[in-house]
């Protein structure tokens, strides 16, 4: 099924967030509620994941950043994990259709513990997007905060090791180029500017740590399955409300 296309209604002068993480959290509640099990919800959860990317582009987010799989979602029942996957595999084939929409595709974690045929699916996906321009879609699977401030932090140690870099040298543009983040074939996504998380959960549960330092945080009841356009507007309009300092006064 296409992804809906809804008209974007904001006022005029609302302040667009360049870089939005999105926490699709509540698929497993949404299944539960209607007796059915979990990965409908998560089936369900992959629609609104499209509806909801392509809007954020009509409404002229730069970076979106969507929570996909944690380093900690292993632990589910293998019968879950299993079915996410699939998933995954499903809507790498049908993301193409987010390639004819000038939106560029990035996966961030660690992909080394995917089906191999997933990690090609996922390196052919990025590569058949790498020019466009309206909007880039970070995909996190497999993906952990601190796992990939370690990443950083590795690779930093082995050019400290292959003696190209100074130990004094490391700093926190250094150690922000390094991330998961920052391996775009030469894009660096910036700093996040607006975490949402629906159903209710009030954590950041390890997503996007480093890179969310100073980022507002918008949290909604709604299940993700039934976030809507408006509600990625309602959270976009509560952003455009707050006074960000920076430390400043
Ligand atoms: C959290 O809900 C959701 C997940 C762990 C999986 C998210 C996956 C998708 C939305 C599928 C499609 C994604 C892509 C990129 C195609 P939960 O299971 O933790 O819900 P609960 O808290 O209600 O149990």
């Amino acid at each position: 099924m296409a992804a809906k296309n809804v008209k974007v209604n904001l006022p005029e002068g609302t302040k667009i967030p360049v870089h939005i993480g999105m926490i699709m959290d509540g698929n497993g509640r949404w299944a539960k509620k209607r007796g059915l099990p979990r990965k409908l919800g998560h089936r369900e959860g992959a629609q609104t994941f499209r509806t909801i990317t392509r809007h954020a582009k009509n409404i002229g987010v730069k970076y979106f950043t969507v929570y996909a799989f944690s380093t900690e979602n292993w632990k589910r029942p293998a019968d879950e994990v299993e079915a996410i996957m699939d998933l995954f595999e499903k809507y790498l084939d049908e993301v193409r259709d987010f390639i004819e929409e000038n939106i560029r595709i990035c996966f961030i974690g660690d992909r080394s513990m995917l089906r191999p045929v997933l990690q090609q699916k996922m390196k052919s996906v990025e590569e058949d997007s790498r020019d466009f321009k309206a909007m880039t879609l970070l995909i996190a699977i497999n993906y952990g905060g601190r796992d990939e401030i370690v990443h950083s932090a590795r690779m930093l140690a082995e050019k400290v090791k292959a003696g190209e870099l100074e130990p004094s040298e490391i700093d926190e543009k250094l150690m922000n180029d390094n991330l998961y983040t920052a391996e775009m074939d030469g894009d660096i996504a910036p700093d996040v500017d607006l975490i949402i998380r629906p159903s209710g959960e009030q954590r950041l549960s390890n997503f996007l740590i480093w890179q969310a330092a100073y980022a507002e945080y918008y949290f909604t009841n709604i299940l993700w399955p039934d976030f809507k356009p408006k509600d990625l507007e309602e959270a976009i309009i509560a952003y455009s409300d707050r006074h960000r300092r920076f430390g400043s006064l």
